[in-house]
């Protein structure tokens, strides 16, 4: 039996995973998602998101997965995903911006804001191709939600970490992952086997 079939009833998990479908189900409607839910309850949401990807019938597979490989290859700038990172930061109200390159224990760019911290609904837009949080606010300078998917230019998968959500962002999949960055307060985006510049000009 896995993981997810054993979650009892009522638990905090259970509840996440209710709460992956209500989000497929009821988009773009948001607003009854919790803001401050538990880890238990993202670990289920996770799971039970990831599942409902893989389960999707192959051809909308297929089409997720090249619209995500074009979005890596939309801008001629190769750099284009770290402005897109700016714009998305500053979106969510991040008054500070940290780019970080890391080499141990992994190689990876880190990307760390201060902003308001990932809800479920961000989970969904950032995992999915052309789908945004964004398209009813006015103040905010993304619209599309391609932008972030640029970043694929410069290595991956993409990781995110913003406690209590973990996660990393496959080609049309996502998977939960451990907490290894992040906190409630600081989001933190990995691109995982980040390359140099010099290794990308070769
Ligand atoms: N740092 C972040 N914190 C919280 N949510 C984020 C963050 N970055 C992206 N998101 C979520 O992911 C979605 C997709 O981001 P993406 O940059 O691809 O598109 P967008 O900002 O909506 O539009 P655009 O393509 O014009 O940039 C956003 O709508 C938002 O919900
Ligand atoms: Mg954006």
């Amino acid at each position: 039996m896995n993981k997810h079939a054993m979650a009892p009833a009522g638990s905090e998990q259970e509840r996440g995973r209710q709460a992956a479908q209500k989000l497929c189900d009821v988009w773009p409607d948001t607003s009854w998602i919790p803001d401050q839910p538990s880890l238990l309850w993202a670990e289920g949401a996770i799971q039970a998101f990831a599942k409902i990807i893989r389960e999707q019938p192959a051809i909308f597979r297929a089409s997720q997965r090249g619209a995500e490989i074009g979005a890596s290859m939309l801008s001629p700038r190769l750099f284009q995903g770290l402005s897109e990172a700016l714009q998305n930061a500053d979106d969510v109200g991040a008054s500070s911006l940290r780019i970080v390159l890391r080499r141990e224990p992994r190689r990876e760019l880190l990307l760390i804001h201060n902003g308001k911290p990932v809800s479920l609904a961000h989970v969904g837009a950032m995992v999915l191709p052309w789908l945004s949080t964004k398209a009813d606010d006015a103040q905010a300078s993304g619209r599309f939600g391609i932008g972030q998917k640029t970043l694929k230019a410069l290595g991956g998968p993409l990781e995110m970490h913003c406690a209590p959500f973990h996660f990393a962002m496959l080609v049309a999949l996502m998977a939960y992952t451990s907490p290894m960055h992040g906190t409630r307060c600081w989001s933190c985006l990995s691109i995982r086997k980040y390359r140099t510049l010099n290794s990308m000009m070769l």
